[in-house]
């Protein structure tokens, strides 16, 4: 059992069709902290950086037009076993894969407009929450949700 960060983007399609509560709402009552959280429109610049590791694929040209087509909703979120806990609620790229329940298998018709990413490890979460916050300044650290208030009184 780790305490871990991830990066979280709510992508232009869950922007668009007003899913920012909904999404948001999972992850907060399932107990993890944000400690950070930005809409912003995505600049080439951090959209090549982001997705860098898909350069060459076939669907990289369209992964930039989308990512920079509406604003996203950058999140770095932290709890418990964060990076895989988060994938597990995010649920499979390809939404037909994805289990039920999950935010992908929910909301998201096809892998192109997945509404949502989350990064799939330690290092990416810190090189990912670094294309869009400034890490040192940005975070909201000094405070407690209630379920670290619950588990401090257990022991
Ligand atoms: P994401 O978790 O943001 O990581 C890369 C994104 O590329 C992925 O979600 C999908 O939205 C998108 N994508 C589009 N086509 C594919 C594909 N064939 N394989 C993997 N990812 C794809």
């Amino acid at each position: 059992m780790n305490i871990e960060r991830t990066f979280v983007a709510l992508k232009p399609d869950a922007v668009q069709r007003g899913l920012i509560g909904k999404i948001i709402t999972r992850f907060e009552e399932k107990g993890f902290k944000i400690l950070a959280m930005k809409m912003l429109e995505v600049t080439p610049e951090q959209a090549a950086a982001h997705y860098a590791e898909h350069v060459g694929k076939p669907f990289y040209d369209g992964l930039i037009q989308f990512i920079t087509s509406a604003p996203i909703v950058a999140m770095v979120v932290e709890g418990i076993d964060a990076i895989e806990e988060i994938r597990h609620i995010v649920g499979a790229t390809n939404p037909d894969k994805a289990d039920v329940g999950s935010i992908r298998a929910d909301y998201s018709p096809l892998m192109k407009c997945n509404c949502i990413h989350a990064s799939d490890s330690v290092a990416s979460a810190e090189r990912e929450m670094r294309i869009y916050f400034d890490v040192e300044k940005e975070l909201c650290t000094n405070w407690k949700t209630m379920m670290e208030v619950v588990l401090d009184g257990l022991q």
